[in-house]
C-alpha cells in the first residue's frame, strides 16, 4: 500500500500490538473487497491541497482509502478505522462499533487527516452539527471548530439540536476537550453567516437530508461550497439507497405527501444519481474519487427496520451491525417496505481557480 508522509496517531495505535499482522490482514481483506466492489474506483486519487497562509504547503496528497462510498460492514475490518472509532467514541464494545454513525466519524476524520487538515492552524465548520461527539474530538486537535445548527427548533430541537448546546456544549462532551476551540452558533444551513472561502474544512453528518425541500438542500450545498477555501476539504454524509431505485427526489416527495408522511416522513434518502445532481453539483466542489456504489453482501445480514411510531426491529434480531436499514409500514392491511439504504460519504475538495 502506498504511504503518504502523513502519519496518523490512530494508525500507530492500531498497529502497536502486532503491526505486520494487522497490516497484512487488512491488505488481504481489501484485496478480497476489490472483487465485489467496482475495481476501477479503487485507484485512490492524488488531491491538490494547500493553505492560503502557507503557500509552501501547496502540495498533492495521496488518499489512503476510498472515502466516496457507501458504508460497508467490511470497512470495520480496517484496523485504522476501528482505532479511530475507539478514539472518538471510547468504551464501545466490538459489536457496537459496527454502526454507520461511527463509520461517518471515522471516514470524516481520516479524510481530514489525509488532506493534512488535522492541524493546529485549521478552522472547521460543521453544518447541522447537533451535539455530535466528533466536535469534541476535533476541538482537541485543530485551531477552531464552529458547530452550527438550528438549535432548539424543529423536530430535533429537543434531541440532537438541544438548545442547551448553545450555552453549555461541555454538558454534551463525553470527555475533556479544549473548550476555547469549540464555538456553537445558531444558524440555518441555507444561509451560513460567513464570508466566502473562510474555512479550511466543512462537514455535515446525517443532516442534509433533513434540511427541507430539494431547493433547500441545494441551497445548503451551495453554501457549504461557498464558505470553503480553495484546496480545502468537505465531507458530507447522508443516506443513499442500495442499488437502483425508482424513488427519486420527486417520487419521494409525492409519496411523502400522498401517505401523510407515513412512509418517508419529510426526510430524503438519495439515489446515487441524486447525490451527484442534488448535492455534489450544487456545492461547486469536486469529489476526490468516483462514487463507489456497491456494498458487500454481508453488510445486509442484519437489516435495521424502522417501523411506525419510532419502533425499531432488525432482521437478525440484534442491534448491531447497524449498517443497512429499511422502513417498514402497514398501509391498511398491506405491509410495505422500502428499498434498503445506508450512509454514504461524499469527500470533496475545492479546486484552485
Ligand atoms: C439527524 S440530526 C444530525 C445531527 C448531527 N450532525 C449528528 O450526526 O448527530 C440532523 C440535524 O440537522 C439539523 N437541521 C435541520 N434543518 C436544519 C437547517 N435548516 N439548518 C441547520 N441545521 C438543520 C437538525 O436540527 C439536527 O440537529
Amino acid at each position: 500500500m502506498t504511504r503518504c508522509p502523513i502519519v496518523h496517531s490512530a494508525e500507530v495505535a492500531a498497529l502497536a500490538g502486532d503491526p505486520s499482522k494487522a497490516e497484512a490482514d487488512w491488505v488481504a481483506n481489501r484485496n478480497t473487497t476489490a472483487r465485489w466492489c467496482a475495481p476501477k474506483s479503487r485507484s485512490y486519487r492524488r488531491v491538490q491541497v494547500g493553505h492560503p497562509r502557507m503557500s509552501a504547503m501547496n502540495r498533492e496528497v495521496e488518499l489512503q482509502r476510498q472515502y466516496v462510498k457507501l458504508c460497508d460492514l467490511r470497512d470495520f475490518d480496517d484496523p485504522i478505522v476501528r482505532a479511530r472509532i475507539d478514539e472518538i467514541v471510547p468504551g464501545l464494545d466490538p459489536a457496537a462499533r459496527q454502526h454507520r454513525k461511527n463509520w461517518e466519524y471515522a471516514m470524516l476524520t481520516l479524510f481530514l487527516d489525509d488532506m493534512g487538515l488535522i492541524r493546529e492552524d485549521v478552522e472547521i465548520l460543521s453544518v447541522g452539527a447537533g451535539h455530535e461527539i466528533v466536535l469534541f474530538w476535533l476541538a482537541n486537535r485543530v485551531a477552531k471548530v464552529i458547530a452550527t445548527d438550528i438549535y432548539g427548533e424543529g423536530s430535533f430541537g429537543e434531541r440532537e439540536a438541544d438548545r442547551t448546546m448553545l450555552a453549555d456544549p461541555a454538558a454534551f462532551a463525553p470527555y475533556a476537550y479544549r473548550e476555547a476551540h469549540l464555538e456553537v452558533r445558531h444558524m440555518d444551513a441555507k444561509a451560513l453567516e460567513f464570508p466566502d472561502g473562510s474555512f479550511d474544512a466543512v462537514f455535515s453528518l446525517s443532516s442534509i437530508e433533513h434540511f427541507g425541500s430539494r431547493a433547500d438542500i441545494r441551497r445548503a450545498a451551495q453554501e457549504m461550497g461557498r464558505i470553503l477555501r480553495p484546496g480545502g476539504g468537505a465531507f458530507i454524509a447522508t443516506e443513499c439507497f442500495l442499488g437502483r431505485s425508482v424513488l427519486t427526489a420527486f417520487v419521494q416527495e409525492a409519496f411523502s405527501r400522498g401517505t401523510g408522511g407515513r412512509l418517508f416522513g419529510s426526510d430524503r434518502i438519495f439515489t446515487p444519481r441524486g447525490l451527484i445532481s442534488e448535492i455534489v453539483e450544487p456545492t461547486g466542489l469536486q469529489l476526490v474519487q468516483p462514487l463507489e456504489k456497491t456494498v458487500s453482501p454481508e453488510s445486509g445480514a442484519n437489516v435495521i427496520e424502522l417501523l411506525s411510531d419510532k419502533r425499531v426491529a432488525s432482521t437478525g434480531g440484534v442491534d448491531h451491525p447497524h449498517v443497512v436499514l429499511r422502513a417498514k409500514r402497514n398501509l391498511g392491511r398491506v405491509g410495505i417496505h422500502t428499498q434498503r439504504w445506508t450512509s454514504v460519504g461524499l469527500a470533496m475538495t475545492k479546486p484552485f481557480e
